[in-house]
């Protein structure tokens, strides 16, 4: 929700901000904004609504130069997308600018003591609120920026990441997280001197240099053109020692490599992605799998009595996904929580259970709060994340990384093979610490899993004409996807990803479900996707067919290559290879994520960035 970008050194800042700004695009694209300082000492603002081109196109005709600035892309959380709310927010006197990702809780309460101490107020924000805060303390203490930014978050209650500007002292930028992420990057310029480059992740920075400083919850760090190391205090007046890290992040990683769109560059690179995944963890001579955050903690999985899930949206479909496959293979009972579920009850906890977050951003707000109540409840913390260093990597106690490289389209697809595939090597690897499938079951199993990339290369192929049908679909209102077993998670996925690229209703069940009431809505303007591999429970899925083509619904299926009873049956067929029925979930995704893509451009829907989405959802 929401990236910020910014800059001090010697080059020219905005052309830096504004390239920041579009990588960080996927984040918040309701508005967009930036300020600079000019060699004159002027605070110049600029904002517009809508994506960062408007902003761009504004800022044509504006005096851009100066550098040091700092810039904002925003999902709105108060007050509507207009250039009003905009980052960034001046203070009153114009000497500070401001940009924030967060939900500052207590904004009304400030915003008060604010009004009564003479501030006036533009626009609805609690940002606003937040850079008068500041101004205030600065102004009541007469002290500098860093000192009053410290003091005056001491009194804010919520999540923020935020920089700032300050016009008299043209040669600084001040800022802080506790909730949001912020990454710092150093970098060195062509004369030798360093140079800072503020992100809320590394995708802007990645550019300029891979040395960064992922600045912790309630830290807040000064940035000077003097210093070569930026100067960090927490909230608690600790000074603290920056910790470089080396991102291992390339930049075609980030780029769209001739594709129209992330989506579509996405869904292709699975195969890939799930090699780099698998890679190193399979130990293939030995048949043997391993992952260094089981093998760290042995004995917690050995002993564990129950294994709980948190996760949200595509991350939870993945994690039911897990569930399902962990209890078969290593006898433990999982269970699969909504994360802002969960977070707000009084769950039970034993000391032997073992939370599992499950995060490709890793910055899912509710998912770190849930952590956070396991933690405080004693529970053992794991994360399954893609960001590297993310807030929910750090605040976990081990964990896997899915490695399946950046997904930048706001609609999940490789991150969800790649935890599905990250489950599946945690439930092989617990079930081989726990001895609870025999050698054979296990080598079977695992050189399955090694096929897995091969056989969606082979799906991928083999699909697609998808588009050249996916036209016929842009008419519908709704879907239903119904699936088994395994393959009822996927239909929970494959109606998400229809409806939140192409804004089609689409329901996800447990096919059997559909005669306790969903199958009232079938008629013949329905259509009904089903995931019927030739396995598991292929003849009671061939029934569920019959009940609903006999109320006229569209059937569209997704079916073992050679399958001829459910290919007769429908008007429209996707193949897939066959797999073991725990693995079809990889395959069967594949046809479902063209699918939604296919619709959606057809339908002229921006897949990247469909509405009031976005990629990171920092806040609750
Ligand atoms: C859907 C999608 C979202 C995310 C959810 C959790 O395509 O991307 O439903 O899965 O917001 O995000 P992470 O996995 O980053 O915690």
């Amino acid at each position: 929700m929401c990236g910020i970008v910014g800059y001090i050194g010697e080059q020219q800042a905005y052309p830096i901000l504004i390239k920041g700004l579009h990588r960080l695009e996927y984040r918040g694209y309701d508005s967009a904004g930036v300020s600079m300082i000019t060699s004159q000492q002027a605070l110049n603002v600029y904002k517009a609504t809508g994506k960062v081109s408007a902003l761009e196109e504004k800022c044509s005709a504006e005096d851009t130069t100066g550098t040091i600035g700092i810039a904002h892309t925003r999902w709105a959380t108060h007050g509507e997308p207009n250039t009003v709310n905009a980052h960034p927010h001046r203070s009153q006197s114009g000497n500070l600018s401001l940009v924030h990702n967060g939900i500052i809780e207590n904004y009304k309460t400030l915003r008060a003591m604010l009004e009564k101490e003479g501030y006036t107020f533009h626009s609805d924000t609690d940002t606003e609120v937040l850079v008068q805060l500041i101004e205030y303390t600065q102004k009541s203490n007469k002290c500098d920026l860093f000192t009053a930014v410290q003091r005056a978050l001491k009194n804010v209650v919520g999540a923020y990441a935020i920089a700032i500007l300050e016009r008299e002292y043209p040669d600084r930028i001040v800022c802080a997280r506790k909730g949001s992420p912020l990454v710092i990057g150093v970098g060195t310029d062509a004369h030798g001197k360093k140079e800072f480059y503020i992100g809320s992740d590394a995708t802007p920075i990645i550019e300029y240099t891979n040395q960064v400083i992922y600045l912790k919850d309630e830290e807040i760090a000064l940035m000077t053109r003097q210093s070569d190391l930026p100067e960090i205090i927490n909230l608690a007046n600790v000074h603290q020692t920056p910790e470089m890290h080396t991102l291992r992040l390339s930049l075609d990683e980030l780029e769209k490599g001739g594709y129209p769109h992330f989506m579509l560059k996405e869904i292709w690179e699975q195969p890939n992605a799930l090699r780099t995944c698998i890679r190193g963890r399979i130990h293939v001579q030995a048949k043997d799998v391993l992952l260094s955050g089981i093998v760290d903690h042995k004995e917690r999985f050995l002993n564990a009595r129950r294994i709980i899930i948190c996760a949200c949206g595509t991350s939870w479909h993945s994690a039911l996904i897990g569930k399902y496959f962990i209890e078969e293979a290593a006898h433990i009972p999982v269970e699969v929580e909504y994360a802002s579920e969960f977070r707000y009850r009084n769950p039970v906890i034993y000391p032997d259970d073992i939370v599992i977050a499950v995060s490709q951003s890793g910055e899912t707000a509710d998912t770190l709060a849930a952590i956070q109540l396991a933690e405080q409840k004693g529970a053992f913390l794991y994360g399954i994340c893609n960001v590297i260093g993310s807030s929910i990597a750090r605040a976990t106690h081990s964990g896997t990384y899915i490695h399946v490289g950046p997904e930048i389209g706001v609609a999940s697809t490789k991150a969800f093979t790649g935890q599905v595939v990250t489950l599946c090597l945690l439930g092989l690897a617990i079930a081989k610490v726990k001895r609870t499938l025999s050698d054979e079951m296990f080598h079977t199993l695992v050189d399955e899993l090694q096929t897995i990339p091969d056989k969606i290369q082979w799906t991928l192929e083999h699909n697609k004409d998808i588009d050249k049908f996916a036209q016929m679909f842009t008419y519908c209102r709704n879907f239903l996807f119904l699936g088994r077993g395994y393959n009822y998670p996927v239909a929970l996925e494959g109606a998400l990803k229809l409806k939140e690229i192409s804004y089609i209703h689409a329901e996800g069940y447990p096919a059997a479900e559909m005669k306790h009431g969903p199958i009232a809505l079938v008629d013949e303007e329905m259509p009904c996707v089903f995931i019927a591999p030739k396995r598991g429970m292929y003849d009671k899925v061939v029934s569920n067919i019959q009940e609903i083509k006999s109320r006229k619904g569209k059937i569209i299926s997704v079916v073992t290559e050679g399958d001829k009873t459910v290919s007769d049956m429908s008007d429209y067929t996707f193949v897939i290879p066959d797999t073991r029925d725990c693995f079809v979930p990889l395959l069967a995704v594949i046809p479902l994520q063209l699918l939604s893509y296919y619709v959606a451009t057809a339908k002229g829907r921006n897949v990247d960035q469909p509405r009031n989405l976005a990629k990171s959802v920092t806040v609750e």
